[in-house]
This record gives C-alpha cells, sequence and structure tokens, in this order.
C-alpha cells in the first residue's frame, strides 16, 4: 500500500527486517565477510535520493511535510542487489546451442565450430546501436525485476569497431556501467590474437577509454594467452580504465598472477582454480568474482569459493549473465546457489552481491549498504525473514525495488 504525494522522501515503516552488511568499510574479507546487521520491525527513511536513516518502528521520530508512505508489513528490505559481472548488451540468442548441449555437445566444442561467442557476434553486428538500446533496456528491465538496481555491462559481443563503441554507448545510454570487453574472442577477418590486438589498441582503445570505466580479457586456452592480456591490459591501463580479467574458467593460464602483478579489480570466474591460485589471490587486494550460475548453466566445476573466502581472498558474486554460458539475470538466484553449492552463508552472500561487487565497480561508498548516506536503493522482498533471498530457490522473492528513493 503506498500514499503521499510525489516527493523526494520516502519512508518504508513496519518492515518485518532491514538486513545490510555491517559497518561501512569494503571490501569485506575474512569473518567480515559474514556480519550483517538485522533490524527486526524496522523503518528506513530516505531523502533527497539518499539513506537518512535507519531504525526499530518504536524509534522513529514523528515526521511532518511531504512523505511517500510504503507500508513494509510481512516484508523485508536489503541493499539493492549489484550484479558487477553481466555481457547484457547482445542481439539473437543461442537457444539452438542450449539445446545441442542439452543433448551432449560441450560448450568449448561449439565455440571451435565458430559457434558460440562468434554466433552472438554476427546478431550483434546487424542490430545496431538502436537494436542494442533496446536489447540493453529488456536485459536490464529483467534484471531489475529480480532485484538488480545496479549493472555492470560488457561490451565484446561487437569485435569490430562500429559495434564495441556502440555496444559501450548503448550500455552507457541506458545506465548501466560500461566495461570494454575487446579482448573476448578473434574475430573471422583476423588470423590470429595478435594481429587482432593490434587492431583493437591503436583503432579502438581511444575511444573506447572514453566511454568505458574498465577493460576485461578472456584469457584462456583457444582466447588471449597471458602474453596478449598482459599487453592488452597495460595499453588499458595506460588509457586509464580499470582492469579485470576473465581467467581459470576451465583451465588456469595465470590469471591470477597476472591480475596481482597488474593490480587488477577483479579476476572472474576461477572454476579451474587450484590451491597454489587460491593463496596468491588471498594475499591479495584483487577481488575473486564468483559466478556459480554459469558453471550450473555448463554443468561444470564450482569454484572454490570455501577456500577463497577461508584463506581471506576478497569475493564478489555476479550471474554473468550472457546468452551462451549464463542465460540467468537473477542474483537471488545466485544467492540461493552460493548458499547451496559454494557452502557460502546466506550473509556471505548478501554481501557478495551488494558490498563487495559495488567495490570491484568502485562505487562501495554510495552502493551496497542501506546506511545514512548511501544512495537510497533499497529491494523489498516478499518475505517474513530476509534470508528468503538466498532459500527461496528460483522463488519470486522480490516485492518491489527503489532506486534513488523512487519506486523502480
Ligand atoms: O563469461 N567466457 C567468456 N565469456 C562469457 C561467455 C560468453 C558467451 O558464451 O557468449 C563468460 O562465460
Ligand atoms: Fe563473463
Amino acid at each position: 500500500m503506498t500514499t503521499g504525494p510525489a516527493t523526494d522522501r520516502l519512508l518504508v515503516r513496519d518492515l518485518a527486517q532491514l538486513a545490510s552488511p555491517a559497518g561501512i568499510s569494503a571490501p569485506l574479507r575474512g569473518p567480515e565477510l559474514g556480519r550483517v546487521e538485522v533490524v527486526d520491525h524496522a523503518y528506513v527513511l530516505c531523502e533527497g535520493g539518499r539513506v537518512a536513516s535507519v531504525g526499530r518502528m518504536r524509534d522513529l521520530p514523528p515526521l511532518d511535510g511531504d512523505l511517500l508512505e510504503v507500508d513494509g508489513r510481512g516484508k523485508c528490505a536489503i541493499p539493492g542487489l549489484v550484479d558487477c559481472h553481466t555481457h547484457a548488451c547482445f542481439a539473437g540468442d543461442r537457444v539452438e546451442e542450449f539445446a545441442l548441449r542439452a543433448r551432449g555437445a560441450t560448450y568449448e566444442e561449439l565455440h571451435a565450430a565458430g559457434g558460440g561467442i562468434l554466433s552472438t557476434v554476427r546478431a550483434t553486428r546487424a542490430a545496431g546501436e538502436d537494436g542494442l538500446r533496446a536489447a540493453m533496456r529488456k536485459h536490464l528491465g529483467w534484471m531489475r525485476r529480480a532485484g538488480t538496481t545496479t549493472a555492470e555491462a560488457k561490451s565484446g559481443y561487437g569485435l569490430d569497431r562500429e559495434t564495441e563503441l556502440a555496444s559501450l554507448s548503448a550500455i552507457r545510454a541506458e545506465g548501466a556501467i560500461p566495461t570494454w570487453l575487446g579482448a573476448h574472442a578473434v574475430p573471422p577477418e583476423f588470423d590470429d590474437g595478435d594481429s587482432y590486438l593490434e587492431f583493437l589498441l591503436a583503432e579502438v582503445l581511444p575511444e573506447a577509454a572514453r566511454l568505458a570505466e574498465a577493460a576485461d580479457v578472456f584469457l584462456e586456452r583457444g582466447a588471449f594467452d597471458v602474453g596478449q592480456a598482459r599487453r592488452y591490459l597495460e595499453a588499458c591501463r595506460a588509457s586509464g580504465l580499470e582492469l579485470r580479467l576473465h581467467g581459470d574458467q576451465f583451465t588456469e593460464c595465470g590469471a591470477i598472477p597476472l591480475a596481482v602483478e597488474l593490480g587488477a579489480r577483479s579476476v572472474d570466474h576461477l572454476e579451474a582454480t587450484g590451491d597454489a591460485g587460491v593463496r596468491v589471490l588471498a594475499g591479495s587486494e584483487v577481488t575473486g568474482v564468483l559466478l556459480p550460475a554459469c558453471a550450473l548453466f555448463l554443468g561444470r566445476p564450482m569454484p572454490p569459493a570455501r577456500a577463497l573466502i577461508d584463506s581471506g581472498a576478497i569475493v564478489a558474486l555476479a550471474t554473468d549473465f550472457n546468452p551462451g554460458s549464463s542465460f540467468c539475470e537473477s542474483l537471488p538466484l545466485v544467492c540461493s546457489l552460493a548458499a547451496t553449492q559454494l557452502r557460502m552463508s546466506v550473509e556471505e552472500a548478501l554481501a557478495g552481491c551488494t558490498v563487495n561487487a559495488a567495490h570491484v565497480l568502485g562505487r562501495a561508498d554510495r552502493k551496497g549498504r542501506i546506511a545514512p548516506g548511501f544512495d537510497a536503493d533499497i529491494v523489498l522482498l516478499d518475505a517474513p525473514d530476509w534470508r528468503y533471498l538466498a532459500y527461496h530457490l528460483g522463488g519470486d522473492v522480490v516485492a518491489e525495488t527503489f532506486v534513488g528513493g523512487r519506486r523502480a
């Protein structure tokens, strides 16, 4: 129930619970990752797009003036979810490939046969910037309905100048955070990775660096090797971009040492990471972004989340939303997978897709918590206990979403 006029003040009252990662520091690691503050019978008051105060209903001060009041009875508030790794800027689909995989083909075989990423490249090149904006709107709408209020999105399905730049522009224009994944695959016009990289760095990087916040590379057998990844990332860093890597998805090819050497924001996937990689990541400031929906979708082993967390690594969770390896936009489902497959606590899962994901995107001072001064990005769960976020497997758990204190 909602009453009151249009205003920039919002009061969500009578919440069964309000849950937010404890404290205000970021990133969270070790035991801190599992600390969530829960307020029972709570309210949250927002003003000017920010959280003004949070507390128990019995401590709610008298309020006058214009106010949008939202009845939180039977609901729980959590911070708006932050998806720090998606490939949302694509056209077409890969449903045929999915059906072939269901009958036994592997993802790597389809990729090697010219399907996989390159089949999405063909559809994405044909879409034009307007088509990509429409695709972004549709995909961000799906994410929003699943509780995502901040989303990163990568290019990487253009692999030519025009479509890479159109992808980054479309991502920005639709309100997502753009990452340039020029080094995703070698397109058919080039004979090898080296000549493609030469083109990328000379012809695309100068403009991509103006549009994107970070650069990403697919470091993997059959994609780019460690020398190529270093060359690409060093050039991107020199142009002012933050660095991210797709690493250890199928094989360990040196992604973690390279990420640490270059001071990357994150290294993402880690399904194939062994003990030595865990130790190196744990001793660094690089975030390991875990993508359990991708491992599930491809029937691959899960990343070593427990070993990473217990040895002190910074971890975040994301969907990897894309048409080939993770056609899944739901962070609540990712939290369920974290709790059931990664042996993470529900508290760790929440921090993974709020505070630590915001840290990967350089926004942990404003996003990922419901605390005074933070952006008023709030998800109301249709649940009597906030842990339904992970408990309700595949459930329709999000009741409504607020972004900057406004109903989204
Ligand atoms: O993160 N691994 C590389 N890139 C994507 C998949 C892209 C695709 O299959 O279209 C990923 O899983
Ligand atoms: Fe990815």
